[in-house]
């Protein structure tokens, strides 16, 4: 029922173009356990990489570092593909959404902002090397899309430019609801 209530929520948006100011909810957490980058374009980055570390009990922050040989601008492109832990792999899952990174950072998606909280990254447009910076960063799921479904979920984040993938970004979390009694 959630996943039909989601697919609607999701091909509604796509097919308007994404309301990011619809990314608010208070029902779940999103709790990362790690991620990693999968692979980075040499042509197009400087580097890319992250480094999950376990900062208390429950969570696991990411610092990390991305730094681009080209002036993206505004067309930075980040595409999130979600996929559910079901039958002992990570499947294929219906939420999928895309969005030019600097929307996602203006609509503060995630608690992206926190992003110009370190390093030298001062804002959109996003120019060549220069870091980008993550530090003890833990996203703000009252900033996510609504109506996910509790799992464990692998999200791949592909940076696109255009018609090419600058990067792409694995990031493994669990998504849970308080338990109702
Ligand atoms: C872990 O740290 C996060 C972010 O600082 C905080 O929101 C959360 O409440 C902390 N959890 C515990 C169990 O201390
Ligand atoms: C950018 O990040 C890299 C990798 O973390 C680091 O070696 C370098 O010193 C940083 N540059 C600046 C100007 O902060
Ligand atoms: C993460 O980044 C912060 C800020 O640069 C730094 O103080 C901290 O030592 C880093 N932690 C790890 C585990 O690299």
């Amino acid at each position: 029922m959630n996943v039909f209530v989601l697919s609607i929520f999701i091909v509604t948006v796509v097919s308007q173009g994404l309301d990011l100011s619809k990314f608010r909810q208070h029902e779940y957490q999103f709790i990362i356990e790690r991620a990693d980058i999968l692979h980075y374009d040499k042509r197009y980055m400087n580097y890319a990489k992250v480094t999950p570390f376990k900062c208390n009990r429950t969570n696991v922050a990411l610092n990390g570092t991305f730094n681009f040989k080209i002036n993206a601008g505004s067309e930075l492109v980040v595409m999130i593909q979600f996929y559910r832990f079901a039958s002992n792999e990570y499947r294929l899952f219906s939420v999928r959404f895309q969005d030019e990174f600097c929307k996602f950072l203006e609509e503060n998606v995630a608690g992206v902002q926190k992003l110009l909280n370190c390093g030298d990254f001062a804002g959109c447009p996003v120019v060549s090397n220069t870091n980008i910076t993550l530090c003890n960063f833990i996203p703000d799921d009252s900033k996510f899309p609504p109506l996910i479904p509790s799992g464990s979920y692998r999200l791949n984040l592909h940076a696109l430019y255009f018609d090419k993938e600058l990067y792409v970004m694995e990031l493994y979390a669990k998504i849970t609801r308080p338990e109702v009694k």
